[in-house]
């Protein structure tokens, strides 16, 4: 199979990793394949720019803001869509101990940063790039939109040198998948796992 196809259908959501830090060569390696992305040229250069953190006090700085945003949405879920609820739910009951339904404990997390008005397509598809390399290198990878909810810590804000008129696109997680994970967690996360649907295309 061409390797390329192999990556782009091989990609699932990783959400849980094994506590073992990405090289750094990697990493960069991955940035490289996401600043590649196609980028509208009403921006005339690329629209993004990247903040890799793997600091774990930053991370649990960055879990401990965006928590609260995560539970308000999912108590909020609790009547309108109980079957999400009850998946959610079920894998913060499941998960060990710090219960990151977040970021999962990801080792890295990559922020793409670009402009809050006109970027959000060119920087989704820098994320897209950014983990079909991932997957291509052996990693897994997840875009977390719960994890961009970080703007009521000044001091996130201020580390990430978030601007006023700059948005989060993403974060990715990234990080090697984790082998080995307890029955209770591998149950929740398949109920959480996609349904893929085949295409749907009219021809023309
Ligand atoms: C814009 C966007 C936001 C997402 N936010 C989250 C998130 O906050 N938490 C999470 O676990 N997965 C998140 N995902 C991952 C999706 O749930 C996942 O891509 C989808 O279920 C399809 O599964 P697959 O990626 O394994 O193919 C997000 C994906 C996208 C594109």
């Amino acid at each position: 199979m061409n390797p390329v196809i192999e990556a782009i259908n091989n990609r699932r959501s990783v959400r849980a990793y094994e506590q073992k830090p990405i090289p750094k060569d990697i990493i960069n390696t991955i940035i490289e394949a996401g600043n590649q992305a196609p980028y509208t040229s009403m921006t005339r250069s690329q629209p993004w720019r990247f903040v890799v953190v793997q600091n774990p006090e930053f991370k649990q700085k960055l879990f401990q803001t965006a928590f609260p945003f995560w539970k308000n949405a999912i108590d909020g879920m609790k009547e309108a869509a109980p079957e999400l609820y009850k998946m959610a739910t079920c894998l913060y009951d499941a998960m060990d101990e710090p219960k990151d339904v977040i970021y999962y404990n990801a080792p890295a997390i990559l922020f793409v940063i670009g402009p809050a008005s006109g970027g959000a397509t060119s920087c989704a598809l820098a994320c897209e790039n950014i983990m079909i390399a991932a997957q291509s290198l052996g990693l897994g990878s997840c875009y977390v939109g719960f994890g961009a909810m970080i703007k009521g810590n000044a001091e996130v804000i201020q580390a990430l040198e978030l601007k006023e008129d700059e948005a989060i696109y993403g974060p990715i997680l990234l990080g090697y998948p984790k082998v080995n994970i307890s029955t209770e967690v591998a149950n929740a996360l398949e109920k959480i796992g996609p349904i893929k649907k085949e295409p749907v295309t009219k021809w023309i």
